[in-house]
């Protein structure tokens, strides 16, 4: 339903999009993945047409998004990062506007209105100024906008950016009750995201694709990768040694610290809490335990870790694995 073929888009000398290849099949929920200034919304503004790519194409249900822009942009629907809303405007007022925009017959105007307004159940601010609206609504009136002339593609930028947990949750219910007649390309940063919403994930890292997978395997991967950290006041060697053979611990990380307490980094295999035994490996040799907390990865950390794995479980067209960068785990590792 959705081809992005070799996209590559250059603000300048700023690559923000590196030569960026996908398939999104009809029906199907695609989470676009990726850390802020990954080309997340740069793909998203190319595939809906309102920028042109430096190179490749992008084709939207058998329509080049620059040949045949018409023909593609009316079976499109885009909720941009900041939806495109006028403040004075009223709700109903605001997408009878936009309704007339997009071509809606006279006829069905108001039908359609009133149809997107109590799909995004956003019937009780209809007559609600648009700068009045919350976050959430917000975010609300700009996806009924996107759904206005009944597209089958759905393009939404961080839909559920900004907003509270419970505004979280009607979303991605709204976002679910869409799939099925709708092909809905999602991105965001946040990792349970896609997991929650999403049959299949596309990862961006730096402008460039780092995986395609589904949120379980993904999940699993980087389940696998969860640490822990410690900082023991021992002997570094022995130390080491003694958490090496705690059973289900599949490695360990020493920072010796020059005669004062180490820091270890701990991981486990996957899935499995080693809290306890580590604890006691520690404590049994009368050493001090002065600290014992699981690291949370960070989105770039996932990533390195994707990215310097075997990638044969993902799927085929997925790009070749960048090479780690070195000295960046250090930096966010302890943050
Ligand atoms: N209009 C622009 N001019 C110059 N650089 C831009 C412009 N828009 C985005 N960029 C740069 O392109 C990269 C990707 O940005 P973007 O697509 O917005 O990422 P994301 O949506 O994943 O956060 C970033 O480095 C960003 O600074
Ligand atoms: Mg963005």
């Amino acid at each position: 339903m959705i081809e992005v073929q070799h996209v590559t888009k250059r603000y300048g000398p700023v690559t923000a999009v590196d030569d960026i290849s996908f398939r999104v099949e009809r029906g199907e929920i695609l989470g676009f993945l990726g850390p802020n200034g990954a080309g997340k919304t740069t793909t998203m503004r190319i595939i809906t047409g309102y920028m042109p790519p430096t190179e490749g194409r992008a084709i939207v249900a058998g329509f080049d998004v620059l040949e045949q822009p018409i023909e593609a942009k009316r079976r499109t629907g885009y909720l941009p990062e900041t939806p495109p809303l006028y403040p004075d405007m009223r709700v109903s007022e605001y997408l009878t506007f936009v309704a007339k925009v997009k071509g809606v017959a006279r006829s069905q105007v108001k039908a359609r209105v009133d149809g997107v307004m109590e799909r995004t159940r956003i019937a009780d601010v209809a007559r609600r100024q648009c700068g009045q609206l919350s976050k959430g609504y917000r975010q609300r009136v700009g996806l009924a906008q996107a759904l206005l002339h009944d597209p089958e593609v759905l393009i939404l930028d961080e839909p559920t950016a900004g907003l509270d947990p419970k505004q979280i949750i009607e979303t991605r219910q709204l976002i679910k009750a869409l799939a099925g007649d709708h092909t809905i390309v999602l991105s965001t940063h946040i990792l349970p995201e896609v997991s929650q919403t999403c049959q299949r994930v596309v990862i961006i890292n730096k402008g460039r694709v780092v995986a395609v997978d589904t949120p379980e395997n993904l999940t699993a991967r980087v389940r696998g990768s969860e640490a822990m950290y410690l900082q023991v006041d021992g002997p570094g060697p022995d130390v080491s040694a003694a958490l090496t053979q705690v059973p289900g611990v599949s490695g360990v990380t020493l920072n010796d610290g020059a005669g004062g307490p180490v820091s270890v980094e701990v991981t486990s295999e996957d899935g499995r809490d080693v809290r306890r035994e580590l604890a006691s490996a520690v404590v049994s040799r009368g050493w001090g335990l002065l600290e014992l907390r699981p690291m949370r990865l960070s989105l770039e950390e996932i990533f390195l870790h994707l990215t310097t794995e075997d990638t044969t479980a993902a799927e085929p067209g997925v790009a070749p694995p960048e090479p780690p960068q070195p000295g960046q785990e250090e930096e966010t590792t302890h943050a």
